[in-house]
């Protein structure tokens, strides 16, 4: 027999089913709840509610566990490369090397941006931050492919998706290149999609660029860790939005605004801003280990502990090694990269980090390998938003084919009650 759960309320029992999930996750089916008992639930911040059920990504926080699709993100990162892994969340297989050359092709043929578009680029202050300019080009992108995709229609989603990840990651590259002053730059077909990231930002006219195998590997590792993470913040906000029927870029831009905010997509940005908070007082790290074990300190050691994660981020294991081999093979010397290491070093064999199971986080070497490469501070969450991406989408066509409602959830007012307007 299937498991209930039985609600009393004012002596009367109302009876719910339990649904459970494939990896035995269990939640209290409340559809019914309303129109049986009048009540509705109040859970601010979503924290014991699921909005949805979905194939995509598992986590089990406790256990350090994170697969898309079924697939252990360590053999992902390991044996799979960015478009690959894109492929398998958004349409739910791993591509077999015809199609996946296919994909490639696909996307390659929508990798030009309106030139229409540079005009709004030009029409921002230089001073804006990029998510702000990614946010709002990925906006006007809707306006320049205004045909609202049939998700009915498997050829027609495939076509979005491919413009989706052809023209996101120019528009993202050319907010850095405003900043700089650069000419606009355009997509390599020759060349993967992970090396044109890099040849659409740094390369210059004047110059030949040649990017090493070793950075392109390590991006492409953190394009991977980054790919989805179920139902966060702005994944939930790019189903919300589209569960309106929204389009799909309309969608990802309120994604791309959600990401911006410094709870969520900011702290690989404010883990360096604290390197570089340490290196200009003098580069004490034992100062500011000690301040973050000060109860009556507010500092906290950035990019350590996570709200999710408990005992490790076992996306931050991954990485780790990546960013040594970079460092090592750019040769790169930085005084706050050496604070970084000694910081990582001293709070492993801290007692109060390892009793409190505080380790560092994903964001930790995700901002030393992106200063390393010369990727400015602001352009962090930018990295962020390029590799969460295809998670946005595969969240967006799963919602849009599961036909979920339109997501409209409930309050309890607590305003004043009915007064007179004199
Ligand atoms: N530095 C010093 N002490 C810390 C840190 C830290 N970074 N993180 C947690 N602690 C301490 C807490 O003070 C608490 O100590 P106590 O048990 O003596 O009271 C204990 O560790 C448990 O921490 P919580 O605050 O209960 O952990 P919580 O899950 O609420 O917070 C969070 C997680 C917000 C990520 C926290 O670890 C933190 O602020 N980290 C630094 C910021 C950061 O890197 N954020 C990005 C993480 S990615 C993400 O969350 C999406």
């Amino acid at each position: 027999m299937s498991k209930t759960a039985i609600l009393e309320i004012d002596g009367k029992k109302y009876e719910f089913p339990i649904f459970k999930g494939s990896e035995n996750e269990e939640a209290i089916d409340i559809k019914k709840l309303r129109d049986l008992t009048g009540l509705v639930t109040l859970d601010p911040g979503y924290k014991n509610s699921g909005s949805c059920t979905s194939e995509i990504t598992f986590l089990d926080g406790e256990l350090g566990i994170l697969r898309y699709r079924g697939y252990a993100i360590e053999d992902l990162a390991a044996n799979a490369n960015f478009l690959e892994v894109s492929y398998l969340l958004i349409f739910g297989e791993k591509p077999t090397a015809e199609i996946l050359e296919k994909f490639e092709n696909d996307i390659r043929k929508h990798t030009l941006v309106n030139e229409e578009m540079k005009s709004i680029l030009d029409g921002f202050p230089k001073t804006a931050h990029p998510m702000g300019i990614l946010a709002a080009m990925t906006s006007a992108l809707t306006s320049f492919n205004p045909k609202s995709v049939d998700v009915d229609n498997e050829k027609d989603m495939y076509c979005a998706v491919c413009k989706t990840m052809g023209k996101f990651l120019v528009i993202a590259t050319w907010t850095f290149r405003k900043n700089m002053g650069y000419p606009m730059n355009y997509y390599d077909n020759t060349k993967g999609y992970v090396e044109n990231f890099m040849r659409l930002m740094f390369e210059i006219p004047t110059e030949p660029y040649k990017v090493s195998q070793t950075v392109i590997d390590a991006l492409d590792k953190l394009f991977i860790l980054h790919a989805d993470h179920e139902q966060n913040c702005s994944t939930s906000t790019v189903r919300m939005v589209g569960s309106s029927h929204a389009g799909l870029f309309a969608s990802i831009s309120a994604g791309v605004s959600a990401l911006w905010g410094p709870l969520h997509g900011g702290a690989n940005q404010a883990v360096l801003e604290m390197l570089e908070e340490i290196h200009n007082n003098g580069g004490d790290t034992d100062k500011y280990l000690a301040k973050a074990k000060d109860k009556e300190d507010p500092f906290r050691l950035m990019g350590f502990g996570h709200r999710v994660y408990k005992n490790f981020d076992p996306r931050a294991k991954i990485i780790k090694k990546a960013a040594n081999e970079v460092l090592e093979t750019l040769g790169v010397e930085d005084p706050i990269l050496e604070i970084a290491r000694k910081l990582e070093a001293a709070a492993l064999e801290d007692e109060y980090f390892k009793s409190r199971n505080l380790y560092p986080n994903v964001d930790f070497y995700s901002g030393i390998i992106y200063r390393a490469l010369g990727i400015p501070t602001d352009m962090f969450t930018v990295m962020f938003a390029i590799g969460r991406l295809p998670g946005w989408i595969a969240q967006w066509k799963e919602m849009r084919e599961n036909k979920e409602p339109i997501g409209r959830p409930r309050q309890i007012y607590t305003g004043s009650t009915l007064r007179e307007f004199k």
